[in-house]
């Protein structure tokens, strides 16, 4: 009723004072200084602050906005612009909103800065490989500290999307297939980014996107529907939404795609009663690039103005690119002028953006060249992505020892074209990275090479084209050599946006070479660049060794020297399993069990293939260690303090190494059925040889609720199983404990830390 009265009110003030002026209601519920502008504004400002401009060719760091774009700027037609960058030309910029346009809002610089800025770290996908929540955060500060020193206030990362099924190429870009290990990975970027204070200069605001199911589209073509059931949402895909809200994210980015025919971005159950009303979350939203607009392709809006009805009303406040808010919502208020209420949250929430990065105290504190020369590319951000680096390899074979290569090698035969592509290290989205800033696998491989090794290479075939010419060559280097490092899989334009693939298997060229450089009988040890997890049965047969070494960054090289010759032991954990072929995905090592759970050896009728085993080809947490480690009993209990768990780890083998103890939770009888594991917990230490250390985990009886509906989470009384070890396939040790039924709980379970602690 209240809402109706004001719409009237509204509505009458609306033409009292003519189509510029736009009276605002919702004073009350920002900062005095947000709310007097918002009094201030007229229609046409308002409308301004929503909409996100495209910087064009501006990216570059020396490029300028033309003379209309900065008349659109003095007339306070723009909010935001994404992709430019660069301290000098964006301080212009920045100058003349604030002492050119009528009110001086300050702009919003944003660009996507997902795994560095000019020191580009490894792809997400292999920095959810570290399973380590402080190389999360500190490869995300170092980026906000350099894309901060570059003008930029606001990164559109993380992207928390979960994703099961390879074929989908942004894969490449998250944190893997599980909610536990994402929603984890998510708060620490966050943490990294916004640092303690977004006021702060060389501190930016992060975006969880693309909310809240982008990461699962039919067949896993990008931008397709998400038709899944409300419990796999709620339990799988939204859970690192909830810990970005929580960890305090500024912004969220709604998806392209639409949930079960409702396009996230007009989906206001979700945004409004979800994640504003139940999550609390109080931060902006912006849509993805033109997904107001696509509304209209969706088939739910019938024109420009509708569309940006529909998504204005489902508390999205930030168009981006389409223009829509800015354009063409000025008829829809005009016909329901309740929408002013929607207008005046979204500028409020946007101006509170920019009051919380500082910009109206200190609009030009982003803008300092001598930050900018200092911080980018400097030698402590390239160290950390060395290390990094080292800590995102996978190790998924090693038959006799075949790694390291110690001093004596002999003559290593380093084959294929990736390992001079210095592009394909940078991956998908690389902001300023420069593929001269790269230490190649070569180069690094070379530099690093002990005494006794010589190192030789033959590009073989390139994954980018058919020509299998250089073959021949390659295979008589691999002859006249000792051993044999083929460095194979997808170049960097095989994955990211819009890079869906139906078939998970090397591209043709490196299959090609492959089978041509095992022909030789030579020892090989694979190296796999790829931004997905591929299809290699073959080489998980041939290679003596393969490493997955994913598409690393700048320090690429010498990361890669550091593993394969034994300085450092490998240590990363794959946070998706590889499947043996296309059509076993998508998978997950969660799954409910069946009524008739799959059985390896067991030939028929149960949930599984005919023509493969059931099992990945490499399995969710699978890495192997140059060391071993060996797992004591696991210990639980359960009381007032909770549910805690202790289990101790020894390294049983001659050299230091990190393991990653991961915990798994089985909840055998609910009221609906429960996945065959669930990752509950995992600890990344560092263990000298013969050293033994006690990890304790602590959880809280609503890490095992059940999702009822939007809301309402069971905690269900009985035996909850617990599994620690070193894969989800290589289990080590179980305990069970007794829960007490505890009410209903809003909390993804997934989304809830488990405390951890080493002695
Ligand atoms: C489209 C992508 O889906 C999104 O992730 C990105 O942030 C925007 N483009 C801006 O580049």
């Amino acid at each position: 009723m209240l809402k109706f009265v004001s719409a009237i009110a509204m509505a009458a003030s609306l033409v009292a004072c003519g189509p510029t002026e736009a009276p605002s209601t919702h004073v009350d519920a920002f900062s005095p200084r947000v709310s007097d502008l918002l009094e201030r504004m007229t229609l046409e400002e308002k409308l301004g602050q929503l909409h996100q401009a495209a910087g064009g060719r501006s990216r570059n760091l020396n490029s300028r906005l033309t003379d209309d774009e900065l008349d659109r700027v003095r007339r306070g037609g723009v909010g935001s612009y994404l992709h430019v960058a660069g301290a000098e030309p964006l301080a212009e910029l920045q100058r003349v909103a604030v002492e050119e346009s009528r009110l001086g809002i300050p702009l919003l610089f944003a660009m996507d800065v997902v795994h560095g800025y000019r020191t580009i770290f490894p792809v997400p996908i292999a920095m959810a490989s570290t399973w380590d929540e402080s190389d999360w955060e500190a490869a995300t500060r170092i980026s906000a500290e350099e894309a901060s020193a570059s003008g930029l206030h606001w990164t559109f990362a993380p992207m928390v999307d979960i994703a099961r099924d390879p074929r989908w190429g942004r894969i490449v870009e998250g944190g893997g297939s599980d909610p536990y290990l994402g929603a984890r990975m998510a708060a620490a970027q966050v943490a990294g980014y916004q640092g303690e204070d977004l006021a702060q200069a060389d501190t930016i605001l992060a975006t969880a996107k693309h909310f809240g199911a982008y990461g699962v589209p039919t067949g896993g073509r990008d931008y397709g529907t998400a038709d899944l059931s409300e419990r796999s949402l709620y339990e799988i895909y939204l859970p690192p939404f909830y810990a970005a809200s929580r960890a305090g994210a500024g912004s969220m980015m709604t998806a392209f795609n639409d949930i079960a025919g409702v396009p996230s971005t007009a989906n206001e159950t979700l945004i409004d009663g979800t994640l504003r009303g139940r999550w609390g979350f109080d931060g902006m939203i912006v849509s993805d690039w033109n997904a107001v607009a696509e509304l209209i392709n969706h088939g739910v809006a019938d024109n420009r103005a509708e569309a940006g009805a529909l998504a204005l009303r489902a508390g999205v406040d930030m168009d981006m690119t389409s223009s829509v808010f800015v354009n063409d919502l000025r008829v829809a208020i005009e016909a329901d002028p309740e929408l002013l209420d929607d207008l005046d949250l979204a500028v409020g929430r946007i101006l509170t953006a920019k009051e919380q990065l500082g910009l109206f105290d200190d609009p030009m504190a982003y803008h300092q060249t001598a930050r900018e020369t200092s911080e980018l590319l400097a030698q402590d951000h390239r160290a950390l992505a060395r290390a990094v680096s080292t800590r995102s390899m996978v190790l998924l074979k090693n038959e006799a020892d075949a790694l390291p290569l110690g001093e004596g090698a002999g003559r290593v035969a380093v084959i294929g074209a990736l390992a001079t592509d210095a592009w394909t290290q940078l991956g998908s989205w690389r902001a300023q990275g420069r593929p001269e800033d790269v230490i190649t696998l070569l180069d690094g491989l070379e530099a690093g090479a002990p005494e006794g090794v010589d190192v030789l290479h033959a590009i073989g075939a390139d994954p980018a084209d058919d020509d299998l010419s250089g073959i021949a060559e390659a295979v008589a280097l691999a002859e006249s050599a000792d051993r044999v490092v083929l460095v194979v899989g997808e170049g960097y334009d095989m994955s990211g946006e819009a890079r869906s693939r139906s078939d998970l298997f090397m591209p043709a060229s490196q299959r090609a070479l492959a089978d041509a450089i095992f022909e030789t009988g030579k020892p090989v040890i694979v190296i796999l660049v790829t931004g997905r997890p591929l299809a290699i049965p073959d080489l998980a047969e041939r290679a003596d060794a393969i490493l997955n070494a994913w598409m690393l960054g700048v320090e690429a090289g010498p990361a890669l020297a550091d593993i394969v010759y034994g300085e450092v032991s490998p240590s990363g954990r794959l946070p998706v399993s590889f499947p043996r072929t296309t059509g076993a995905v998508p998978y997950s090592y969660s799954e409910f069990p069946s009524g008739r759970p799959a059985d390896p050896d067991l030939d028929r009728d149960t949930n599984r293939y005919h023509d493969q085993p059931i099992t990945p080809l490499y399995p969710f947490g699978h890495g192997l260690s140059y060391s071993d480690f060996s797992y004591g009993e696991l210990v639980a209990q359960n009381d007032a303090a909770g549910i805690r768990l202790s289990v101790d780890v020894t390294n049983t083998g001659d050299r230091e190494a990190d393991e990653v103890v991961q915990l798994y939770m089985r909840d055998p009888l609910a009221f609906v059925a429960r996945p065959q594991l669930e990752l509950r917990g995992y600890r990344r230490i560092t263990l000298m040889p013969g050293e033994q250390r006690t990890v304790h985990f602590h959880l809280i009886p609503a890490q095992s609720a059940i999702f009822e509906r939007p809301g309402s989470w069971r905690i269900e009384a009985g035996e909850l199983l617990f599994h620690v070890g070193s894969s989800s396939a290589d289990l080590r040790s179980s305990a069970s404990v007794h829960v007490e039924s505890g009410g209903t709980s809003e909390v993804p379970a997934t989304a809830i830390e488990t405390r951890t602690e080493v002695e």
